[in-house]
């Protein structure tokens, strides 16, 4: 389970809500997991992450690129390795389907890669239109 925390906030408002609704889609799926019902609810977890980070991604590098966020080309790359892995995932899952064990580790890897990212690089863009904004 992750609890949202103030050091995850970036200072965007549209943006931190976006992250907020990421966090609490993959903690249900963590609590899935902790109830041996994690095999089922792993499709529609990666759907959801598809659709929604496609979203969430196109309104965070509008916002860059409206602002001449000299980072921008990198921040993006990021952004599409994850959909490019995710979508891997997927079709990998379709095709051979998942164990208990890969369902967990794959959370696992959500988690800690959406975090990681937040912390790192959505701080780094929530800094930058700090300073631009004073
Ligand atoms: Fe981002």
């Amino acid at each position: 389970m992750i609890v949202w925390r103030d050091d995850l906030n970036i200072g965007v408002e549209a943006v931190d809500a976006q992250h907020q609704e990421l966090v609490r889609k993959l903690n249900e799926f963590l609590e899935a997991c902790t109830q041996q019902k994690g095999k089922e609810k792993l499709e529609e977890t990666l759907e959801f992450l598809l659709a929604y980070t496609a979203e969430h991604f196109h309104d965070e590098e509008a916002l860059m690129q409206g602002n001449h966020y000299p980072r921008y080309e990198a921040h993006k790359a990021e952004h599409d390795r994850f959909i490019n892995e995710v979508t891997a995932i997927q079709t990998q899952l379709k095709e051979k389907g998942a164990s208990v064990l890969t369902t967990i580790k794959l959370n696992r890897a959500l988690v800690d890669w959406l975090i990681n990212h937040i912390q790192k690089n959505d701080q780094l863009f929530g800094n930058f239109l700090l300073k631009k904004e004073a």
